[in-house]
């Protein structure tokens, strides 16, 4: 394995003062109180060592990066019937775009737009008895840390202000692609976006999906063949109308959210958290895109 701190550290100094390091999402009012000069880079190799450099400790919002965790839940819970009412196809659009959902009759593009994600939110509803305990509990069990909480002021900040995320939902509802009342799936969705980790915790939570299923603690949790089809939608959808950007210049699966976390992996070899809340215009984190290519560049290490 290639010198991963050395790397970390280099990458971090190459990208830390770029001319345009995009703007702290406010469309979230919580989000936007957070200072865009945060920046950090967690590393953890599949030998459980970790390379750290930055604001590696600090939490933050994950946001959307929560939705490839609802959906390992709910692909446990359910399987393949989740293809029955979201599709696997790169949507090409930005993450809260609504048209195609009308287009296509309410079956959302893939599970990681917001669209997708809410009908995964749902699913999760009808599962469980106590939906928000048990999605934390199942997150605390992959990162084991049972510290791992919601933001309860984000959760409610966007209750308040996500008024897409509600057409979203009205739309499946008027389609029948939503079983559970509104306010109560967008209740979860707003809480699983809530969650509120720091870039070495969301290292130790994705350990499984480079590690075929077993997280750290080498509990098996999901089946090797799911962890592939979870990866190949990080690698097609993680990034909505960047994905191909992201594949191209980066070369992993991965997934970002608002919060300006970008969680990457290369299977049976890395996974890596970078942390810097400036984004581009597509809602990614300008810093990580770019660290994450010098770092499969420098460690030519990447899925092709
Ligand atoms: O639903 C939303 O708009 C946010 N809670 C999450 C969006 C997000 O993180 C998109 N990611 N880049």
């Amino acid at each position: 394995m290639p010198n991963f701190q050395k790397i970390i550290e280099s990458v971090y100094n190459e990208t830390c003062n770029l001319p345009d390091i995009g703007k702290v999402a406010t469309y979230i009012p919580e989000l936007a109180e957070i200072s865009s000069e945060k920046y950090g880079i967690h590393l953890l190799d599949i030998d459980k060592n970790e390379f750290s450099f930055g604001d590696t400790q600090e939490r933050f919002s994950i946001q959307s990066i929560s939705k490839v965790l609802t959906l390992s839940m709910a692909m446990s819970l359910i399987g393949k019937e989740v293809w029955q009412r979201i599709d696997v196809e790169p949507s090409g659009d930005p993450f809260n775009h609504l048209s195609l959902l009308e287009q296509e009759n309410g079956i959302p593009r893939n599970p990681l737009i917001n669209a997708g994600a809410i009908v995964i939110a749902d699913i999760l509803v009808s599962q469980l008895k106590n939906p928000k305990e048990e999605f934390l509990e199942f997150v605390r069990n992959l990162a084991g840390d049972q510290t791992i909480k919601y933001d309860e002021k984000v959760a409610l900040s966007e209750k308040r202000t996500g008024y897409k995320n509600y057409a979203a939902a009205n739309l499946l509802k008027s389609y029948g692609n939503l079983q559970n009342d509104v306010i109560k799936v967008l209740d979860f969705y707003f809480h699983q976006c809530s969650l509120s980790m720091n870039c070495a915790q969301l290292c130790d939570t994705f350990y499984l999906f480079i590690n075929e299923g077993r997280c750290k603690n080498n509990h098996k949790h999901l089946d090797k063949g799911l962890i592939k089809r979870i990866n190949a939608l990080m690698l097609t959808c993680g990034f909505y109308d960047e994905a191909g950007e992201f594949a191209f210049r980066v070369g992993l699966p991965g997934k970002s959210g608002v919060g300006g976390g970008i969680v990457a992996l290369l299977p049976n070899k890395f996974c890596v958290t970078t942390w810097s809340p400036g984004l581009n215009k597509k809602g990614n984190s300008t810093r990580g895109m770019a660290a994450l290519e010098k770092l499969t560049s420098e460690s030519e290490l990447s899925i092709f």
